[in-house]
């Protein structure tokens, strides 16, 4: 028996040092090694930022090339994963996939999986970032019956995943100069955040000695849930399901009704006491988007617009500090650029990559680092005797 601290969604307990991402809940900072998330948004690549998020300082111009050389080298599949996007079921979810197909690349990649050796370690991660958003797109493509299509390593990371999005064998696509910045510009917003869910579960993993590869399966698993990074295909399920301005009240009343399951999904965090310096920068590049893209989606963009205003108003929000998060209009603009709902959870999932590939990069370069181990405050039954089946 022990005397341990009970926190439950360890609301408290800080599991880690960390020099990679700072948040300040209360007054609404976020910042990757010191850098605010605002200036990065809007003047960084996002290859740039993966090169600050791994290694701690911004590249200068040759780190960078030299960088986005190893990345692109990277973005191949060896050939028989192909084998693997054949055995899932036609319309399984993109997540399923993805899930499968990033734990399968421990079987692929022996040669950089030594955890003790820095240079593997290495060359995992740059694995890692570079063939997450082929296999994301071959995801995507086996979702629609498409063939799988290939990198194009003259092309930029955002431009080379929407390529292999949206071209076909037979239909060369060039992206728009829109859709590119628009993608950099959120998957930047969505490279790390600290010591959330997913995060946390690819450290824990990762504690043991596992690979990176099979940690960072466990990391997109852990993402998936509506709580955490699947709130973005959840916030445009309940867009469309609320689908008129005139009944916002009604699903507001839903949402605070403790006896209803229905959230407001998009809103609230467990750190974010205030607006989410994230959602603040995407509602300003929806405006951008949906101007230069076909406005088609309007009506769901004032659709949140009515219902932040109304929540940011109502005595249950404003009680609560529950304000919108990352995830409440970036479902909006990926949906403008034709991005399908089942295809936003892992859009984070691309992203966040960087951020979980990171942490495990920190904390296994740690002297300090040991198992993670929680404890419990054991509540069952006291010790009792086994009693022959016949006697129960
Ligand atoms: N709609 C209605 N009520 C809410 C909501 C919501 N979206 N979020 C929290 N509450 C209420 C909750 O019922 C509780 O009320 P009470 O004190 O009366 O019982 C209070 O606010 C505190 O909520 P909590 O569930 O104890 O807070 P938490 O820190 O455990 O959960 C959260 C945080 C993000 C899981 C939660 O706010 C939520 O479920 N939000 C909707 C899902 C969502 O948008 N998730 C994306 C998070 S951001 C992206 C990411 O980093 O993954």
């Amino acid at each position: 028996a022990g005397i341990f601290t009970y926190d439950p969604g360890f609301m408290s307990t800080a599991s880690c040092n960390s020099a990679i991402t700072y948040i300040d809940g209360e007054q609404g900072i976020l910042r990757y090694r010191g850098y605010p998330i605002e200036q990065l948004a809007t003047k960084a690549s996002f290859l740039e930022v993966a090169y600050l998020l791994l290694y701690g300082e911004l590249p200068k111009e040759p780190e960078l090339d030299d960088f986005e050389g190893v990345i692109t080298r990277h973005t191949m599949l060896n050939e028989n994963l192909k084998d693997f996007f054949q055995g899932f079921h036609h319309d399984a979810h993109p997540m399923a996939i993805l899930v499968g197909v990033v734990g399968s690349l421990s079987a692929f990649y022996h040669d950089s999986l030594s955890v003790h050796d820095e240079r593997h370690r290495e060359i995992s991660a740059h694995r890692l970032i570079a063939k997450v958003p082929t296999i994301a797109a071959a995801a995507y493509k086996h979702s629609i019956g498409e063939p799988i299509m290939y990198p194009r390593n003259d092309l930029r990371y955002c431009a080379n995943f929407l390529r292999m999005m949206f071209a076909t064998p037979c239909d060369d696509y060039e992206p728009e100069l829109i859709a590119e910045k628009a993608l950099n510009l959120l998957f930047i917003l969505h490279a790390d955040h600290e010591q959330n869910a997913s995060t946390s579960t690819v450290r824990l993993a990762g504690s043991s000695g596992a690979n990176p590869f099979a940690c960072v399966a466990a990391g997109i698993a852990s993402l998936w849930g509506p709580a955490h990074g699947g709130a973005n295909e959840a916030v445009l399920d309940m867009l469309l399901e609320i689908g008129d301005v005139k009944e916002v009240r009604r699903f507001m009343e839903k949402a605070k009704d403790k006896d209803d399951p229905f959230r407001l999904m998009g809103f609230g965090h467990r750190v974010y006491k205030n607006y989410d310096p994230r959602a603040k920068i995407i509602r300003e590049v929806c405006h951008q988007v949906l101007e230069e893209v076909a406005d088609v989606n309007n009506p769901l963009f004032e659709l949140a617009m009515e219902l932040e205003e109304i929540a940011l108003n109502d005595d249950y929000f404003v009680e609560r500090k529950l304000y919108p998060n990352v995830d409440f209009y970036s479902g909006i603009i990926y949906r403008a650029l034709g991005i399908p709902r089942n295809m936003f959870t892992v859009m984070f999932a691309v992203a966040r990559t960087v951020g979980w590939v990171s942490h495990w990069m920190e904390m296994m370069s740690d002297p300090g680092n040991r198992i993670g181990r929680p404890r419990q405050i054991y509540c069952g039954p006291d010790q009792r005797d086994y009693l022959p089946i016949s006697q129960r």
